[in-house]
C-alpha cells in the first residue's frame, strides 16, 4: 500500500470536511449545478469516487453509476447517501480499469483524482479509462486549483516535476501526498489522442475539464 493510499484509508471518517471549507462554497455550488445535468441519462463510470460527494450530484440525472476506488473505507460511505439512480460500488485500481471492468460506459467522472496521478503515469491512466468508454462518451474531470496550496503548501518536487504536500491527520501521523496542479495545456495534451474538448472552466478553488471520447 502506498503512502497516499494509507492516507486516504486513515482519512476516510473525516474526508468530507473538505467540502465545508468556507472559501470553497461558491465554486462547489457551481460545480454541483453543472454535474446535476451534464451526464444525464448516461451510464457513468466514476473513478476514485471516495465517499461519493460527487456521486450524489451525478446520480440525480444519470442512468446508472459504477463508483470505483481503491479504498473500501471510502466507498463504504456512498450507500449512506441519498442517491437518485442505480449505483454500484467496486474496489478497482484506476490504472487497471480496463482489465477489471467488462462493461462499456457512455459517461465518466473523476473528482479530485487527476491531481494524484503522477505525470509519468498519466498515459497509463487515460488509456485504462478510455478502453472502458464507448465512442462519444462524455468525460468530466474536476480538481483543485493552486489556491488549495494556501492550506497545504508544496513541500517537495520530484525529478518528474510531481509536487507533494505533507499532510497531517488527527492520529498525529504525517503523510507525503502527491498533489499536482495541471494546466489546461497539459490536460489538452493528455487527452488529445483520444478526445475532443468540450469545456474548460477555471474557478477560484477548482477547475473543470470536459471532453468527449473520440469516435
Ligand atoms: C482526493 S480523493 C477524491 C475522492 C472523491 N472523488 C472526491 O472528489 O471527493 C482521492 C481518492 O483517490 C483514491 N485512490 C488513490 N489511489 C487510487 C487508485 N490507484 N485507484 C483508485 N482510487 C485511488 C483514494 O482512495 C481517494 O478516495
Amino acid at each position: 500500500m502506498t503512502e497516499m493510499n494509507r492516507y486516504y484509508r486513515d482519512r476516510a471518517p473525516v474526508y468530507d470536511d473538505v467540502y465545508s471549507y468556507p472559501e470553497r462554497q461558491q465554486d462547489l455550488r457551481f460545480l454541483e449545478s453543472h454535474l446535476s445535468g451534464a451526464l444525464r441519462d448516461r451510464h457513468v463510470l466514476e473513478v476514485a469516487a471516495g465517499t461519493g460527494y460527487w456521486t450524489r450530484h451525478i446520480s440525480g440525472s444519470a442512468r446508472s453509476i459504477l463508483a470505483t476506488d481503491l479504498e473500501p473505507a471510502q466507498l463504504e460511505q456512498i450507500h449512506q447517501r441519498e442517491l437518485g439512480c442505480s449505483t454500484e460500488t467496486r474496489v478497482v485500481d484506476a490504472y487497471r480499469l480496463s482489465g477489471t471492468i467488462d462493461d462499456k460506459f457512455d459517461g465518466a467522472f473523476a473528482g479530485l483524482w487527476l491531481s494524484h496521478v503522477p505525470k509519468q503515469r498519466m498515459a497509463e491512466f487515460f488509456s485504462s479509462l478510455h478502453q472502458c468508454l464507448k465512442p462519444g462518451a462524455r468525460v468530466i474531470l474536476i480538481d483543485n486549483s493552486v489556491a488549495q496550496c494556501q492550506r497545504l503548501p508544496i513541500t517537495f518536487t520530484d525529478e518528474w516535476g510531481n509536487t507533494f504536500q505533507d499532510r497531517q491527520l488527527d492520529n498525529g501521523e504525517t503523510y507525503r501526498v502527491l498533489k499536482n496542479f495541471p494546466t489546461v495545456e497539459e490536460l489538452e495534451h493528455w487527452v488529445s489522442a483520444f478526445g475532443d474538448p468540450e469545456d474548460y472552466v477555471e474557478l477560484e478553488q477548482f477547475w473543470l475539464y470536459q471532453y468527449s471520447r473520440r469516435i
